[in-house]
């Protein structure tokens, strides 16, 4: 359990700072790098403990969530940690069950089909603060831990994102029937991402008032809502929003310090983004599997990476979450090579 001592607010001085100099387009002496889903199944320390506890477990239980957080921070020199959680603990935290189905992912016990269902199995008086109390207190306990090695990243589902989950029920390639609600259903989809927004934004509040120096938000929709409300304090807010392919000029233009892009972002498309927003941080963006590659390959792109996204106002990641069956090896060399190049570049 995390006393109250570990609880309180005095954290301490920040060793690497890198990242937020980078959202800040403040100089550097290399680009600083994390990773999507950095904590995970390609760990064999991470899947030891998942032996042991359910993937809810691990979220709910300071302790466990913090040991998990800081795995891969053990094996590579990366730039940031991420709080581990899903971006799920929402929905269940108005008060819809969420199982995680080994070998299938999220799975809802009940998801909602028609409005109907939102007033049986939506609690439209829970607060963030509250129900998810448990978040922050990892987030505390691992800022604590962390000792000022490096940030640590906050993050939610946006708004789209999730009531997609809370309708299909699980992962969707086309999001058929959540689309189907904003077209048969217009009102109460409105309404039901307008109560969804308000909700995330409290989370994010509370996760930064426990100590998240960064926010990420997965996916894109009603993010605009989420900002022009300003009542997010101000840590740098990273949007990574997945085949928004088309949508790039409009994350660029609203008021995101980092802009994610996936692995399908192609070159052109990158030069285009930074000439014209050269204030905006660009995060991203090599296919994850390119760590299957040989480090001879995995050099190359590593080196056009950089060459095409330049040194400054960048965060390297994949372009999405890292394979399960990912080689450790590979992921290490990422890491040293991002900042091996980044740094005689900037050198010279
Ligand atoms: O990045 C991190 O290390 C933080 C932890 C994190 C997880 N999920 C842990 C997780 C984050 C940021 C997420 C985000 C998330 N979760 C998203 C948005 C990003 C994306 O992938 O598009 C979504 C859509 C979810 C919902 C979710 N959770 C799915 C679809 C799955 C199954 C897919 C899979 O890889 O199995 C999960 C499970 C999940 N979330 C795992 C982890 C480590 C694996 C489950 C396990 O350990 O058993």
């Amino acid at each position: 359990s995390t006393g109250d001592e570990q609880l309180q607010k005095e954290f301490p001085p920040l060793k690497n700072n890198l990242i937020l100099r980078a959202c800040r387009g403040e100089k550097i002496e290399r680009v600083p790098i994390w990773i999507m889903r950095q904590a995970g199944r390609y760990l064999p320390e991470y899947l030891s403990i998942r032996s042991q506890h359910s993937f809810f477990d691990v979220c709910r239980t300071p302790s466990i969530c913090c040991e998990v957080t800081l795995q891969p921070l053990r094996r590579f020199d990366l730039d940031a940690a991420i709080i581990f959680s899903d971006i799920l603990v929402v929905p269940q935290a108005l008060g819809m069950q969420v199982d995680m189905i080994a070998k299938e992912g999220p799975r809802f016990a009940h998801p909602l089909n028609v409005p109907a269902d939102i007033k049986t199995s939506i609690d439209r008086n829970k607060k963030a603060s509250i129900e998810l109390k448990y978040v922050y207190d990892a987030i505390t306990l691992t800022r604590h831990t962390l000792d000022g090695r490096c940030p640590l990243i906050g993050f939610s589902g946006a708004p789209w994102t999730l009531m997609s989950y809370m309708i299909e029920g699980k992962g969707s390639e086309t999001h058929a029937k959540a689309k189907k609600w904003l077209y048969t259903y217009v009102e109460d989809s409105h309404d039901l991402l307008q109560f969804l927004t308000h909700f995330i934004i409290d989370y994010l509040v509370e996760q930064v008032c426990a100590g998240a120096q960064l926010l990420q938000l997965f996916e894109s929709h009603c993010v605009r809502d989420l900002l022009s409300r300003r009542q997010i304090p101000h840590v740098p807010l990273i949007i990574f929003a997945k085949d928004a392919h088309y949508a790039l000029d409009e994350l660029c233009s609203s008021s995101f310090d980092v802009v994610g892009l996936d692995w399908t972002i192609t070159r052109k498309q990158i030069r285009t983004l930074r000439e014209k927003y050269p204030n905006i941080t660009l995060q991203g963006n090599l296919d994850p599997c390119a760590l299957y590659a040989s480090q001879n390959d995995l050099e190359k792109m590593i080196k056009q990476m950089i060459e095409i996204f330049g040194t400054k106002n960048y965060i390297a990641n994949l372009g999405h979450g890292i394979y399960p069956d990912a080689n450790i090896d590979n992921v290490k060399y990422f890491v040293d090579t991002i900042h091996r190049i980044s740094k005689d570049i900037i050198k010279n």
